[in-house]
């Protein structure tokens, strides 16, 4: 997996030849098998995906919940090729299933244009909740400004796209149109028509930009301009999850779920917030020197809402900032969050978690206690049993089924 959103893209060449659009017969639920879901995902603007099985209790709660949802869904949206629910039966249709990695039922997926969200629906499981997501999908993400001034006053904040085009009814703003609502919470969109937007971009030409706060200091890049086929969806996709993407993100007990799965490492700076320094610092360190470093998650993490993680470590929010890796199996923290200026000194870290070196200090800390009984006050060492394998998807939301992961 690439990126926070990241997709599959379907292509079931066989079945092209024979496309129509899907509409969902009568109110209900479509059922999606191997053989109609090329034909589904591609003739709708939304799909929402249920992947489930018969003999999962929470897919039989489900069940009735998403028939419902999808009544009205149909009511409010009637047009053809406008939203769909489907539900794959993950038992009878194993290519499907296999192909969208299920690891648990039900698993809620949400496609745009025949391209599938990493992002999965991990909301309420009501008629209300569902309906309310739907809407919030169908609307428009970008804003449309009719002058410079406008513009000019519209923050950049953690990442604003803007385009500025021709018209409205050009190819490539209804490109980029679908890009920003497949990235819709990923960036900040805005798009400027027509006469007033001539000296911005090129000749005759319509022109995609990114653009950042620099005192964020959270991103790749501040500023830079799209040079790719403004027609090219997935290229214009791909641009924009890029520059969008922060390089450390904020972990809520929201977002803390779909974090865990993407399965990486955590490293979390935990931060009081009556202080909030501490962040841009961190920021501003993984921005210089660890923009490149994939292989974990940098995040930040309010103290007070983190508090158990901290206690677990025999840390109290005195000890913030306090920056500590969650390999999912262990705990470690960085000894002093003053050493993150020293260059090298967290990519060392993080490379000492891979290289297994964190955790055989860690058992060594261990024995060397057993056999001299370290003083209490210098122990716990480094290390500490993961408290955020406990945020991965719940038992209490979903049926698990085994998949290897391979685990640090
Ligand atoms: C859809 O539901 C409405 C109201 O429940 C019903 O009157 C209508 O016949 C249904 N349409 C189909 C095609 O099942
Ligand atoms: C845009 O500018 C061109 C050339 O100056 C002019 O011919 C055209 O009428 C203008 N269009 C609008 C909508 O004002
Ligand atoms: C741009 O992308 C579109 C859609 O993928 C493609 O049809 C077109 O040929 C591309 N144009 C160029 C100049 O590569
Ligand atoms: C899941 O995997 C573990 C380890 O590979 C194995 O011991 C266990 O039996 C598996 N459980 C199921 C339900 O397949």
């Amino acid at each position: 997996m690439t990126g926070i959103v990241g997709w599959y893209i379907l292509i079931f060449l066989h079945f092209l030849e024979n496309y129509q659009f899907v509409l969902a017969a009568g109110n209900g639920s479509v059922v999606v098998t191997f053989h109609n879901i090329h034909n589904i995902l591609n003739s709708n603007e939304l799909v929402l995906l249920s992947f489930y099985t018969d003999w999962c209790r929470f897919s039989q709660l489900l069940q009735p919940v998403f028939e419902e949802a999808a009544t009205e869904i149909h009511r409010e949206f009637p047009e053809p090729g406008r939203v769909v629910l489907g539900r794959v039966d993950c038992d009878e249709e194993e290519d499907v299933a296999n192909r969208f990695d299920i690891t648990k039922y039900p698993t809620l997926k949400v496609a745009r244009n025949g391209f599938v969200a990493n992002k999965e629906y991990r909301g309420q499981r009501s008629v209300q909740a569902f309906v309310k997501f739907v809407e919030k999908e169908l609307s428009d993400p970008i804003k449309e400004f009719t002058s410079i001034r406008v513009l000019k006053r519209a923050e950049a904040g953690d990442g604003l796209v803007v385009g500025y085009f021709e018209n409205k009814l050009h190819p490539e703003y209804d490109t980029y149109r679908r890009a920003a609502s497949l990235l819709r919470y990923e960036c900040r969109y805005m798009a400027g028509f027509g006469n007033f937007t001539i000296n911005l971009r090129p000749p005759g030409k319509n022109l995609l930009i990114f653009r950042a706060d620099a005192s964020t200091a959270n991103h790749r890049d501040y500023y830079s301009e799209y040079s790719g086929n403004m027609t090219d969806f997935k290229d214009v996709a791909n641009w924009i999850e890029e520059k969008c993407k922060p390089l450390v993100r904020e972990l809520t007990f929201d977002n803390a779920e779909e974090f865990s799965e993407e399965g990486l490492p955590f490293v979390i700076l935990f931060y009081n917030k009556h202080d909030m320094g501490p962040i841009q610092e961190f920021k501003a360190v993984v921005q210089s020197v660890l923009a490149k470093e994939k292989r974990v998650n940098f995040l930040s993490a309010n103290g007070k809402l983190f508090i158990h993680p901290l206690f677990h470590m025999g840390k109290t929010l005195n000890d913030l900032p306090l920056i500590a890796i969650d390999s999912f199996r262990h705990m470690y923290s960085f000894p002093r969050f003053e050493d993150i200026h020293q260059p090298g000194k967290l990519q060392e870290f993080i490379n000492d978690l891979f290289s297994g070196k964190l955790h055989i200090d860690f058992h060594r800390a261990l024995e060397e206690n057993e056999v001299k009984k370290i003083d209490p006050e210098h122990f716990p060492p480094v290390a500490h049993e993961s408290k955020f394998k406990e945020l991965l998807p719940s038992k209490h939301r979903y049926t698990l089924i085994n998949r290897t992961r391979d685990e640090l």
